[in-house]
């Protein structure tokens, strides 16, 4: 007689998936499954964003990058740029306000230049009152990994480098402060990185599922760390 084994769920995570990144990727076609305008995705997005990064927190993830907005999402119209800017703003006033509460230390990926004195002050006044806390989560915001890249270089280049190793790119990208990502998570379908964590990503496990980001739950969360779990990372090796 054959039982059926239970399928294993990991509890919580150890030090071999320190870091997940996420592709919120679907918002709009998840409104429009509902007949509603694109920024009500974005609302359910956010929204499932929180739920998300609290999950793997408990979980013991100790490091989360959300992709929230690419140097190319400018181009959408003005409205929906309008309302992803504002679940952010709301998203970093809440954050500021819990910061004893949700334990996160903010960061902000990207080039901040593009947004008003206010925008920055309050970006890196959010950075500074949780740099103590041991949740990093890494937002994306006009970001683009070759950009991100470039910069470095140019970084590298200002401080009078003439000869550059991996460890100075690395000391030199907007994630300086973390290791890189473990695992990078892409949800809606698409199967690309779309210009995310291109340096950091070189060693990354990928994970592509076709659920739109408001409805990636705690369920397929944990099927996604147990396939983690279930691949053998070699890093070049054998
Ligand atoms: C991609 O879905 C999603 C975005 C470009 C924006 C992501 C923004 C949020 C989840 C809300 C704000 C974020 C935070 C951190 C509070 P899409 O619009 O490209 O979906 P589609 O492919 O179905 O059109």
């Amino acid at each position: 007689m054959f039982f059926k084994k239970k399928k294993q769920t990991v509890a919580t995570v150890d030090e071999r998936l320190k870091h997940i990144a996420f592709i919120m990727d679907g918002n709009g076609r998840w409104a429009k499954k509902r007949s509603m305008p694109r920024e009500f995705g974005h609302v359910n997005g956010a929204k499932n964003f929180k739920k998300v990064i609290r999950y793997c927190g408990d979980k013991g993830v100790k490091i989360i990058t959300v992709y929230a907005f690419s140097t190319e999402n400018w181009k959408r119209p003005k409205n929906e740029v309008d309302a992803i800017m504002k679940l952010l703003s709301d998203y970093i006033d809440d954050a500021v306000a819990m910061v004893d509460e949700n334990n996160i230390q903010l960061h902000f990926l990207g080039d901040m230049s593009i947004f008003p004195p206010e925008t920055r002050a309050k970006i890196a006044n959010a950075e500074e009152v949780s740099k103590d806390k041991t949740l990093i989560l890494n937002i994306a915001l006009n970001y683009g990994a070759r950009a991100e890249i470039a910069h470095a270089c140019e970084v590298l280049i200002n401080n009078g480098k003439t000869a550059v190793t991996e460890e100075d790119v690395s000391s030199a990208l907007y994630t300086a402060h973390c290791d890189d990502p473990d695992l990078i998570v892409r949800t809606g379908g698409d199967l690309r990185l779309s210009n995310f964590l291109l340096w950091q990503a070189a060693y990354a496990e990928f994970y592509f599922t076709d659920t739109l980001w408001p409805d990636l739950d705690e369920r397929e969360i944990d099927k996604i760390i147990d396939e983690f779990y279930s691949r053998k990372r070699r890093y070049g090796g054998l």
